[in-house]
């Protein structure tokens, strides 16, 4: 199956203090990290949830994706993230079935995994990241 589990559930949030209210006081999830991510103009949590993440993203700069979603649409649920085994596999299989990406080719993310959107138009609206984890050498 292409498809492994789901990897992390992605909140965008204008008031990251309250979301953490919500998430880890009252709901009692860990923060396993809060961090800047300068190159996407965003501060990250990610907090564990089973073998899974919710990820609460505020966005720290104007003008990126991150922030025309906020200001568009609000707070509230910007993606949903599958892990793949294989995006090479998967990829051509999408095209040709003409699912609409937001890129042409996967993404490589400073960690090292690489990463790719499906639109949400061709989706039912929800955008989806498919996550590829890195080979092992
Ligand atoms: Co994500």
């Amino acid at each position: 199956m292409p498809v492994l589990r789901l990897n992390h559930i992605a909140l965008v949030t204008d008031d990251l203090d309250a979301a953490l209210r919500l998430w880890r006081d009252i709901l009692g999830l860990e923060v396993e990290a809060v961090r800047d991510v300068p190159q996407e103009g965003v501060r990250v949590a990610f907090l564990p949830l089973g073998e899974s993440h919710i990820e609460l993203v505020l966005p720290t700069q104007p003008n990126t994706g991150v922030a025309r979603f906020l200001e568009k649409r609000g707070p509230g649920m910007h993606h949903l993230c599958l892990e793949v085994d294989d995006l090479d596999a998967l990829v051509p299989r999408l095209k040709a079935q003409g699912i609409q990406l937001t890129q042409a080719t996967p993404q490589v993310s400073p960690a090292g995994y690489r990463y790719i959107f499906l639109h949400p138009k061709s989706t039912g609206g929800v955008l989806v990241e498919l996550y590829e984890r890195p080979k092992n050498p």
